[in-house]
């Protein structure tokens, strides 16, 4: 059977990673999360004393980059994915605010987006595979045979990743995470490296309203009309 790149791109917390999970798993492809590789590195400039003052010393990044190993496992109890840094289980680490503040940072640094979409692409080199970001099929994979471009209103998008951080058992503010995705839709849509677009043959899918179920339907038809499967 044919298997292909799945590129799923759109803006933060319109539940990409859930859906790209759920489809990878449905249809026995692997998943990757890219936004959790620039996460992974804003959390090794904390670790490191890579910041000063709220700012990122560009210049020692530059020179430890290689030195950051992200990898990626499968929680055996769960399911879930699960990020490492150097060795180091840091799936939880990697979603907190502290992180979601610096994050876009370091994804607008050129040589880390370079040497992430370097990293991206080897882990698409035998395709069967679901990733999601925001540059996916606009820079990675401008090639892959399904585009998926995820919206979704930003009060919605807040009021998500509220009830993901309380569930989990984390301090939320709403009005605090909802500063927090205006203020990435902004730094993501107008950064100059690969910002966050549209591109011209991805498939727009605007969640607002839909059950993940509704959703995951669209999706697999799709998959089945780009793969010629009935
Ligand atoms: O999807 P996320 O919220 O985990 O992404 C974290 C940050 O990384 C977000 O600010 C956008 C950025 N990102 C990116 O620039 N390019 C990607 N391919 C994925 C994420």
């Amino acid at each position: 059977m044919k298997r292909i790149i799945i590129a799923i791109d759109g803006f933060s917390s319109c539940g990409k990673s859930t859906m790209a999970k759920a489809l990878a798993r449905n249809i026995g492809y692997l998943y990757f999360d890219s936004g959790a590789m620039y996460r992974a590195t804003a959390l090794y400039c904390m670790q490191n004393g890579l910041i000063a003052e709220g700012a990122i010393d560009t210049e020692s990044l530059r020179t430890r980059i290689k030195e950051i190993n992200i990898t990626f496992g499968v929680d055996p109890d769960t399911k879930n994915s699960i990020t490492f840094l150097n060795g180091r289980n840091v799936e939880h680490e990697i979603r907190s605010l502290e992180v979601s503040r610096l994050v876009s940072q370091v994804a607008a640094l050129d040589f880390v987006r370079e040497e992430m979409v370097n990293r991206q692409r080897e882990m698409g080199k035998a395709k069967g595979i679901v990733m999601d970001g925001r540059d996916i099929g606009t820079t990675v994979f401008p090639n892959a045979e399904m585009k998926i471009f995820v919206t979704a209103s930003a009060e919605v998008r807040a009021l998500r990743r509220y009830d993901e951080l309380t569930a989990r058992g984390d301090k939320a503010d709403y009005n605090e995470i909802l500063e927090n995705v205006l203020q990435r839709d902004h730094l993501d849509q107008t950064r100059e490296v690969s910002p966050l677009k549209r591109a011209d043959d991805a498939l727009l899918l605007d969640n607002s309203n839909l059950t993940r179920e509704e959703q995951m339907e669209w999706l697999i038809e799709q998959f089945k009309k780009l793969t010629g499967q009935c």
